[in-house]
């Protein structure tokens, strides 16, 4: 079913213009119930214009909108939101994709329910995941409704866990390509060529990827290539404390991050 009222989306960059693909091919969310407001037409915007969406139409048209998804950079929210301000109905709802921006200054600009929903940029394929919280039904019941076609929805019953949310999912895709890298050059230090330990290492994500939809546990998942005294499990243990350290760094400076953002 499609969303009863109109979607306006603030932004369609990297996450704007892949929320536009997702929607356009899982739905709820139909090119004609889509309303973008994008300062430059970047190629999501053209797509959803061809498509049929209203890209940057005369402000009016927001009143009938059911929810305002806000997709620009955390720094600049509130210049964008401003030419939103009276012109929504009151029943609209709020949805924030912004990393480190909280509820309470959202609705203290446009006095409206929030939504605040994390996805990846999966959300173009309909195999995103997303971390939603909201302080009230309205706002959670709404992001449910836009992103549940999308992504793998986590539910959090506190905004503080949002940041960490943020780290682990929304910024952990480029972490793993930082591994992936890592591990490349540790083939080229051994003798590989650069273009073959990249090949390999990159062939090893594809792999290490393909179980992980289904039900098995991440245990099993590396059970099944690191057989007892192997060469793999050889290097799990060598490794073990190390990715262990990596990763809190990781996740550490990106929720410290988020905190400076807004
Ligand atoms: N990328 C991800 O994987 C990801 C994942 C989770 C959450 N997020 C969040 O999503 C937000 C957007 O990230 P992004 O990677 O998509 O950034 P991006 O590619 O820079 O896209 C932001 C878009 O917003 C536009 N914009 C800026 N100010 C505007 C305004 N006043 N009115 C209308 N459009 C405006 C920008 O236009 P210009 O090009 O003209 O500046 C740009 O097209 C961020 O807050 C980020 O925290 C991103």
């Amino acid at each position: 079913m499609a969303v009863a009222r109109p979607v306006v989306l603030v932004g369609c960059g990297r996450l704007g213009s892949a929320l536009v693909e997702g929607w356009l091919r899982c739905g709820p969310v139909t090119a004609a119930d889509l309303i973008i407001l994008t300062r430059s037409d970047t190629p999501g915007a053209q797509a959803a214009r061809a498509a049929g969406a209203r890209v940057n139409p005369e402000m009016g048209t927001l009143d009938a909108a059911g929810s305002v998804v806000l997709a620009v950079k955390p720094g600049g929210w509130r210049t964008a939101v401003a030419p939103l301000a009276g012109r929504l109905a009151d029943d609209a709802v709020l949805v924030s994709l912004m990393a480190g921006v909280r509820a309470v200054d959202l609705a203290d600009a446009l006095d409206r329910p929030v939504a605040r929903v994390m996805p990846t940029t999966g959300v173009a394929r309909g195999e995103g995941v997303a971390a939603i919280w909201a302080a009230t039904h309205a706002g959670r019941a709404m992001g449910h409704a836009l992103f549940a076609r999308l992504a793998q929805l986590v539910d959090l019953d506190d905004e503080a866990l949002m940041d960490a949310a943020t780290a682990t999912a929304g910024s952990a895709p480029a972490f793993i390509l930082t591994l992936v890298q890592a591990l490349a050059r540790a083939g080229t230090a051994h003798g590989l060529s650069e273009a073959a330990a990249t090949a390999l290492a990159r062939g090893a994500l594809r792999s290490a990827a393909s179980g992980i939809a289904g039900e098995d546990t991440l245990e099993q998942l590396i059970d099944r290539v690191a057989s007892p005294g192997g060469t793999t499990r050889a290097g799990l243990d060598a490794s073990a404390a190390h990715m262990d350290a990596a990763a809190q760094a990781a996740i550490g400076a990106a929720i410290r991050r988020a905190g400076e953002l807004g």
